[in-house]
């Protein structure tokens, strides 16, 4: 059998401990993987470790913005078989926006996971893989996110030039449409939150918002199919159709 099982290996997840991240986490425990999840909020990570349980999840407090705590993270962690790095906190804004909301994205999800990936190589497994995150607005981008959607298509190419670079390691890049999750709601009212997420709802061929566990499923599909590199996967209920 060419698909490989989550059993016994070791997952970084930096970005680890909520939403999508968290439920890949959740998903490669149940398969028997050791997770390595890390963010910056100690509270949030501690949280996660008691969800995922205590014997299978190690934490580690990081900002990946921060390249310095990258390289030390990857060398404090040693050897281990798979990477996912969904960690980001971004605004999006229209071309006339501050430079400081322009830049945010490439900042908080674009450099990240290319220094993630450079510090991580010494450690990755040769048989292991790299799930890189994007997000579906790159591909049917709205009015008003030039660079966010600019930063999600300079991600999708990141992840075909790195399976062409570092093979035999795999590298992948998810790409989802809405998924329901606390990513940029924390503090907002419950009726913007509501408001937002049916807009979404009238975008897309099935007609809701998705879950963080289909997110989470499409990531272990491209951790563990062996013949699977230089591919994005868009797990976005048909949004880039309508
Ligand atoms: N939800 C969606 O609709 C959607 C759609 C398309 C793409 N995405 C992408 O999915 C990714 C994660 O989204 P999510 O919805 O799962 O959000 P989320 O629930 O807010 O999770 C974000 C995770 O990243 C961590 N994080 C944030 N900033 C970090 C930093 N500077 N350093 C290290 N870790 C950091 C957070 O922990 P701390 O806050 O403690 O650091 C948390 O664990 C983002 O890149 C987003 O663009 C999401």
């Amino acid at each position: 059998m060419s698909t490989i099982s989550l059993k016994n290996q070791r997952v970084v997840i930096i970005g680890g401990s909520s939403g999508i991240g968290l439920a890949t986490a959740k998903q490669a425990v149940a398969q028997g993987a050791a997770v390595i999840i890390a963010g910056r909020s100690q509270d949030k990570l501690a949280k996660a470790q008691q969800f995922l349980g205590l014997e299978s999840t190690e934490t580690h407090s990081l900002d990946n913005q921060n390249e310095e705590e990258l390289k030390s993270f990857f060398e404090k962690i040693g050897n281990f078989d798979h990477l996912f790095t969904p960690g980001a906190s971004y605004v999006r804004g229209p071309i006339t926006s501050s430079l400081e909301i322009a830049h945010s994205c490439f900042n908080a999800k674009f450099w990240p996971q290319y220094n993630a990936v450079k510090y991580a190589i010494p450690y990755i497994n040769p048989k292991g893989s790299i799930v890189l995150m994007s997000g579906a607005f790159g591909q049917r981008p709205l009015a008003d996110g030039a660079s966010y959607a600019a930063c999600n298509g300079a991600i999708e190419s990141l992840g075909k030039a790195l399976a062409v670079e570092l093979a035999p390691i795999r590298v992948n890049v998810i790409s989802p449409g809405t998924i329901h999750t606390n990513f940029n709601w924390v503090g907002a009212e419950q009726e913007t939150r509501d408001k937002s997420y049916d807009e979404y709802t009238n975008m897309n061929i099935l007609g809701r918002v998705g879950h963080a566990d289909e997110a989470a499923h499409t990531t272990i599909y491209l951790m563990t199919n062996n013949y699977t590199t230089g591919s994005t996967l868009f797990p976005d209920g048909g949004y880039i159709l309508r």
